[in-house]
């Protein structure tokens, strides 16, 4: 039992690091997404630093760009620090140090958040210092793709300890002479962990780089399969369904798993349902799009909801993003999206507009063809 206990707290203890250093990276991504000068970008991602490490009152952070050094509210210079390059296109622009009293040791886990933090000061650096502010369009897949690594961490943590809950309150359950009470409460932590485990698996979905196992996939009978559950939910919301598929003569396949990308457009397609809630048109096409460079073929969810401003686009992809109530959404949709169509290789358009509606493109390379 004192075993199981002793476990049970260093797996406690890793994820409240990992969820800080999560919330870190987040607040950085933030800081840098927010369109400010690069000074002030500085500034704040110094004073945003400390929190993603272990004792966040006893660290301090500092920051150099050239020749200019930019501080957090409590800095103290220490021997004791870590340190990262800030690189742009492999010239040292500068570095990023954390310091803290002697008697703190930093962890391996802290050393690569630094460094991901300085990664992304790079690029802001790089592709953007001459127009001296941010593009955040550029930073977005860069950004993702941290959080993404941050998240897979923080969800490998979290499962064992997860199917340990699940698994010792589905073992309980099973004893015949539980009373009622306990009964319902055990009954309670199933379903609390059922749901837990939902939300990492969709967070996994959403980190992973590997797509698992794929196979030649038509497009359009993945649409037909999918929309088949939508038919008579978009005829009670007064909602129009087109679909303005390609021939399947002039339709390639695409090398794919076709569950997650049945996955991906039944996301998209609840999306658009859910930004029209007085009705309208949704369609839904297919296309066969050859441009002198690349050949590919594309899927498009198209909706004539509510749309979106430029600061929710901007968000979009980013994990537990919603702007919906929490019976609604937990933000993780187009999190799972990004991440299949990522692992898939694939490429996705967004244009949106406020009171007229919302097109979501995903582009597919092309593998074979019929
Ligand atoms: N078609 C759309 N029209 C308008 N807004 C959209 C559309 N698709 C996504 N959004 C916006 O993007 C946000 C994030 O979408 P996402 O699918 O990731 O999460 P969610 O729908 O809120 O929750 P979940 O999908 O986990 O149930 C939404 O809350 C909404 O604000
Ligand atoms: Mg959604």
């Amino acid at each position: 039992m004192k075993k199981f206990k002793d476990r049970e707290q260093i797996y406690l203890g890793k994820i409240r690091e990992r969820t800080k250093e999560l919330q870190c990276m987040y607040e950085v991504a933030r800081i840098i997404t927010s369109s400010q000068r690069l000074p002030e970008i500085f500034s704040e991602v110094a004073n945003a630093v400390p929190m993603g490490w272990q004792y966040p009152k006893k660290c301090c952070c500092r920051i150099f760009v050239d020749q200019q050094s930019y501080h957090s509210a409590n800095f103290k210079e220490s021997s004791n620090r870590l340190q990262s390059n800030i690189l742009v296109k492999t010239e040292r622009r500068g570095w990023i140090e954390v310091h803290a009293p002697a008697k703190i040791s930093f962890l391996k886990e802290e050393q690569d958040l630094l460094d991901g933090i300085s990664r992304t000061l790079s690029s802001v650096i790089s592709s953007d210092y001459e127009k001296k502010y941010l593009n955040a369009q550029l930073l977005h897949a860069d950004r993702l793709s941290t959080i993404g690594q941050l998240a897979a961490g923080v969800t490998h943590e979290l499962s064992e300890p997860l199917a340990n809950i699940l698994g010792f309150s589905q073992l309980l359950l099973k004893n015949p002479e539980l009373t009622p009470s306990i009964h319902a409460d055990l009954k309670k932590i199933e379903k609390a962990s059922l749901y837990a485990r939902d939300i990492i698996r969709k967070l996994m979905t959403f980190a992973r780089s590997n797509p698992g196992q794929m196979n030649a996939v038509s497009l359009n009978d993945v649409v037909h399969e999918a929309l088949f559950l939508f038919e008579s939910r978009c005829a009670k919301e007064n909602i129009t369904l087109c679909l303005q598929l390609a021939h399947e003569s002039e339709l390639p396949l695409i090398v794919a798993n076709s569950g997650q990308i049945k996955q991906v457009l039944i996301n998209l397609v609840v999306n658009a349902i859910q930004a029209m809630p007085n009705g309208g048109t949704l369609i839904i096409s297919t296309n066969n799009a050859t441009t002198t460079s690349a050949t590919f073929v594309s899927l498009v969810v198209k909706d004539s909801g509510t749309g979106m401003s430029k600061e929710v686009l901007d968000k979009i992809f980013l994990p537990f993003f919603t702007t919906k109530d929490v019976t609604e959404g937990t933000g993780l949709g187009l999190a799972v999206v990004y991440g299949i169509i990522n692992s898939h290789k694939g490429k996705i358009k967004v244009e949106s507009s406020v009171g007229v509606g919302t097109i979501f493109e995903i582009l597919f390379p092309l593998q074979s063809k019929r």
